[in-house]
């Protein structure tokens, strides 16, 4: 019996479990506003999201949603408003999320007893969303990491070692390119400062390399704009020689890096190393010949690696919004995105996790857990700065940007370092615990507060059929797949909770399959595909808002056949754009599907870089709640302002901060959700009303 069906055994019968109990005829989610208390809970939360929601961290994935807006979606559309809210509630109902992502309504579902049923097109969010469900053996866990510590981790450190023998935890490299002019060779440094605190007020030391020799020279920020060598006596200008795209060689010529680097990724240098000393202090040195040489060493270990010593990344990049920068750098295979000594490590890693026995769940985590390894062992990586985790990653924004300025690290990282495997075990148990024993942040007077007991545990088998699911009712169904088409039997879901893609969003298997290239030769599980790539031409991603409401209608349209007469379909979407939100209300009404509220929420605070990037940025989602079919009556375009004000005005009054934009999309949403329940309306005439209310609604919230 797995834990839930355990759980479940000792607060209901078998009878209760089973039981297909009717959902309120109206539910709280559409009777009253979105608790204000829960954007603050939420804003917590999002500090320190990985901390919280642990499970769902096991591998990354994108746009990951707050779990505390999550249980409560769940939680009131299962509540009538005369009733009460028991954490039980979702005991036997199924729980669908058919854009399910890292699988934060699954396991939220999950905590709360429902079956689950999860579908996302990437298999890379299949493998998070495995990773959030699935239950460990522990001591299995830990002993077949110690298998794979057994097989590489000797090797790895012998390759980050000094020449007396400390470890090294980064060397610093940058890349190179011949002046297009007289062919001199230039290091791309926009300044050579390469290491400082990453809170300037803490420290104004610095370190910077000298261009001549490579010496590491100190010196203070802030006072010292130039420094001298004491090798060379060279006296040097900090500023570099690359000025946002362009670089000037020594002789004066000025080209573009691009033109400069025609269309080959570059040559990279090493040029400095920090080093861990006996005494535990981590100091900069200049790299010498024993460094030159180690590394040769690694690039000759991997060009004679016997077949199959290595797992090696497969694929080649396609074209893409995200991938461009990288293919115009001359990346083209995937491979590409690490160096020798990376390609050799990782290699190694990947061989001794491929080769670990069975196909359980635990091998299966150990797997999924070497893409944090990945994430911050490649050419993309640069240096954060002392006082944090030192690497940046590959993903610390939504694009793949080539990095000029390279970080490298040991990747077994037992020594130091952010993202080294030395941490899984860690990592694992965290989730693990997480999930036999969940914890919930709650608002408690003017505090928020972590509480136990308040859930389920979490834990089950993966069914990849629905015949399978609903003969095992210790599994979920999670599988890789198009939304639009699917097995699932007419009327056989409860709840559809989910978070679709926004229109001109992250386009996730661009950069999913960084992580692919790998884990197609590791096979996590013995179902993952073996495609060369992610991309698929159903996944919704659409810039342009025709191509996104086409393609999502596709995906409503088999919502509302496999949701029951009586069931809830709740997303949460953001869009600054009416145009995003016309193509999503009116996909709902192509696919008979009619929106019965909108609940805006504050769902994000960190400083999430995509919808930094959009035009007019805003911090608020809004949660759309649609059914099958109800009572016809709408309101006008100024009703609809009116009822987004009063939630707009609650949440105000908590606390939450909202600029113009929140509260135009707000009104916008609950202006243009009228659409879904008027026959034949012009969209184009209520996208307007929808404009003139949301500049109103801001004229009336500037007022104080
Ligand atoms: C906004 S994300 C979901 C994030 C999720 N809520 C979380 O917290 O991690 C949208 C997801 O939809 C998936 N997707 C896009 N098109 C799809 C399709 N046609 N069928 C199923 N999933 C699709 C994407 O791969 C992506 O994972
Ligand atoms: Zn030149
Ligand atoms: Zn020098």
């Amino acid at each position: 019996m797995t834990a839930l069906a355990q759980w479940q055994a000792t607060i209901f019968t078998p009878e209760e479990v089973a039981l297909r109990r009717s959902l309120p005829a109206v539910s709280c989610l559409e009777q009253f506003d979105f608790p204000a208390a829960v954007s603050q809970v939420a804003e917590h939360e999002s500090w320190r999201k990985e901390l919280h929601r642990p499970a769902t961290y096991v591998h990354k994935w994108w746009a990951r949603r707050l779990g505390t807006v999550f249980r409560r979606i769940l939680l009131d559309a299962v509540s009538a408003p005369d009733g009460t809210t028991a954490d039980t509630a979702l005991a036997g109902l199924v729980v669908y999320d058919p854009f399910a992502g890292s699988g934060t309504t699954l396991i939220e579902a999950g905590k709360l007893g429902a079956r689950l049923v999860g579908r996302d097109i990437n298999p890379v969010a299949t493998l998070t969303q495995r990773q959030a469900l699935q239950a460990w053996d522990f001591p299995i866990v830990e002993r077949l990491f110690t298998k794979v510590e057994e097989a590489c981790r000797v090797d790895i450190d012998a390759l980050f070692v000094t020449e007396a023998g400390e470890p090294v935890l980064h060397y610093f490299w940058v890349a190179v390119a011949s002046c297009p002019v007289c062919d001199v060779i230039v290091e791309l440094f926009t300044n050579y400062v390469f290491a400082k605190h990453a809170v300037r007020r803490k420290s104004a030391l610095a370190h910077a390399t000298c261009p001549t020799c490579h010496d590491v020279v100190s010196l203070t920020l802030g006072v010292d704009t130039s420094a001298t060598c004491g090798r060379c006596d060279d006296h040097f200008d900090l500023i570099g020689p690359v000025r946002g795209r362009t670089m000037t060689c020594a002789a004066g010529h000025r080209s573009s890096v691009m033109d400069a680097l025609a269309g080959q990724s570059p040559q990279r240098r090493m040029y400095a190393k920090m080093v861990k000393t006996g005494d535990g202090r981590r100091i900069y040195r200049p790299i010498d010949s024993f460094d030159c040489d180690l590394y040769d060493h690694a690039s000759k270990l991997l060009a004679d690696a016997a077949a199959g010593e290595l797992v090696v990344p497969t694929g080649f990049l396609e074209h893409g919004t995200n991938t461009v920068q990288a293919l115009n750098w001359g990346y083209r295979k995937w491979a590409g995105f690490f160096n020798d000594r990376e390609l050799y490590c990782l290699g190694r890693m990947g061989a001794a996790l491929r080769d670990l026995p069975g196909d359980g769940p635990e091998r299966e985590a150990l797997v999924a857990a070497f893409g944090k390894t990945l994430e911050h062992h490649n050419l993309f990586c640069s240096f954060k700065g002392e006082g944090t985790g030192a690497v940046r990653s590959i993903f610390h924004n939504h694009v793949l940007r080539p990095e000029r300025c390279s970080l490298e690290g040991n990747p077994w990282g037992a020594d130091g370092g952010s993202g080294g495997y030395a941490d899984t075990l860690t990592k694992l148990r965290r989730a693990h615990t997480y999930k036999q024993a969940p914890t919930d942040l709650v608002a408690d007077d003017a505090k928020v507060v972590c509480a136990a007991g308040l859930s389920s545990p979490v834990g089950s088998t993966i069914a990849e059929t629905w015949a399978e699911f609903s003969t095992d009712l210790g599994s979920a169904y999670v599988v890789t797949g198009d939304a639009a088409a699917t097995d699932l039997p007419e009327r056989s879901v409860a709840l559809i909770i989910t978070d679709p893609p926004y229109v001109d969003n992250v386009h996730y298997s661009e950069l999913a399959d960084f992580f692919h290239a790998w884990m197609r030769p590791m096979r996590p599980y013995s179902s993952y595909p073996q495609l060369d790539s992610t991309r698929d031409p159903h996944e919704v991603q659409n810039a342009a808002a025709a191509g996104f409401q086409k393609m999502i209608a596709n995906v409503w349209r088999e919502c509302a056949r496999v949701l029951r007469d009586d069931g809830l379909l709740a997303f949460s979407f953001h869009q600054s754009r009416t145009s995003g939100w016309v193509a999503l209300m009116s996909s709902l009404a192509d696919a008979g599907l009619v929106v019965t509220a909108t609940r805006p929420v504050v769902a994000e605070v960190t400083t999430s870089l995509a919808k930094h990037a959009a035009i007019d940025p805003n911090r608020v989602d809004v949660i759309v709640v649609c059914r099958k079919r109800s009572s016809p009556s709408s309101r006008s375009p100024a009703q609809a302002r009116a009822a987004a004000m009063g939630a707009l005005t609650a949440l105000t009054a908590a606390g939450v901060a909202l600029g113009p934009a929140d509260i135009r999309s707000a009104v916008r949403a609950a202006v243009l959700a009228e659409g879904t329940r008027v026959p034949h309306v012009d969209w184009g005439l209520l996208a307007s009303d929808a404009d003139a209310e949301a500049e109103r609604a801001v004229a009336e919230h500037l007022v104080p």
